[in-house]
């Protein structure tokens, strides 16, 4: 049976929050275990340079992000797990393929025309004031990590959908001109993953400061469910649970029954003040487990580091035949 290849990647910037987990890898990781998949997922540590010029923190933002998928479960045996930076085949691929990449194709990519806009809405000279090349460049490098594996799947956000229109357009052209083999990647974009709001009631994202970090302590995690924005209804009051981020966060988490019976409490007119204790029980009593391993792993980079390196010679056996081969049908071989 072959497997259909479900590749995704996490740009390590930030600390993973909530919505990551239940919009991203909780179902990443549920589904590595279906025996039909084959799943890469990797910390894509080169993207992070794009939006990010702080190397403590990008160096912090991937032991995390890498102590959050092993906490959670991930079995490294089961699944390509590895860094970007790692697997040097990778920026080969993206210069190959940016080579044959129009630049018109890129003009429209939405992360640069949104910085344009922003310019010139600022009534800026120059419309690509603090426009980099890597910013502009970067659907080329995601290509590449997409179709150095030949993945068939690629799980994303919404916002990344153009992305995989572009990698499927690169492939093409590869395929057309030097009739390589890339496998045209589709979005899997979850309509059953929820999306979660954050302590504002906007999605929850590190880029609007309004997140729940996913292994932050118990007290602080108290702390922040109890300033997620409600409204003044009092207790006894009737209340609309769809459209409440406590509801939506207890949700994502709870079983069906747990679900409706929750909404029975909002219509029963239950006080903002126990909702948000009981989300509080709720959630930390599911998380409790997983912070613990991951409070163990980040004491230990060294352990992280090796499962990295096994991760990495992983995807290497994979890339470097196969960039030879690329590198061959584009004319770059050696002569004897
Ligand atoms: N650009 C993606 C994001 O911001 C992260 C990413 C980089 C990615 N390379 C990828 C996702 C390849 C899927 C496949 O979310």
């Amino acid at each position: 049976m072959s497997k259909t290849k479900v590749l995704t990647g996490i740009t390590t910037t930030g600390t993973p929050h909530l919505g990551n987990y239940v919009g991203a890898i909780k179902p990443a990781i549920e589904q590595s275990w279906r025996d039909d998949i084959q799943s890469y997922y990797f910390l894509a540590d080169y993207h992070a340079l794009i939006k990010g010029r702080d190397p403590k923190r990008i160096h912090q933002s991937g032991l995390e992000i890498a102590a959050t998928w092993l906490a959670l479960g991930l079995d490294t045996d089961r699944v390509t797990f590895y860094r970007q930076s790692d697997v040097p085949e990778i920026m080969e691929l993206n210069w190959i393929i940016g080579c044959m990449t129009a630049k018109g194709l890129m003009n429209r990519a939405h992360a640069y025309k949104a910085a344009v806009q922003a310019n010139e809405e600022a009534g800026e000279k120059d419309p690509d004031k603090a426009v980099t090349m890597g910013l502009f460049c970067y659907p080329v490098l995601m290509a590449a990590d997409i179709l150095m594996f030949n993945a068939h799947k690629v799980p994303v956000g919404r916002d990344q959908v153009q992305h995989l229109e572009m990698a499927r357009d690169i492939a093409g052209r590869m395929n057309h001109h030097y009739k390589t083999k890339f496998i045209l990647p589709e979005a899997i974009v979850g309509e059953n993953t929820a999306v979660l709001n954050g302590l504002d009631g906007r999605k929850m994202s590190k880029s609007y400061d309004n997140t729940i970090p996913l292994f932050c302590t118990e007290k602080k995690l108290l702390k922040l469910i109890r300033k997620i924005k409600t409204n003044s209804l009092e207790p006894g009051q009737p209340k609309d649970p769809d459209g409440c981020t406590l509801f939506q966060i207890f949700s994502a988490f709870a079983n069906e029954a747990e679900i409706a019976e929750k909404r029975k409490q909002y219509e029963a007119g239950a006080g903002w003040g126990d909702l948000k204790n009981q989300l509080f029980e709720y959630v930390n009593a599911q998380l409790a487990d997983a912070r613990e391993r991951y409070n163990t792993l980040i004491e230990d980079p060294a352990f992280i580091e090796a499962e990295l390196k096994k991760g990495a010679e992983k995807a290497r056996a994979e890339a470097t035949p196969f960039i030879a081969n690329i590198r061959k049908a584009v004319g770059i071989s050696p002569f004897a």
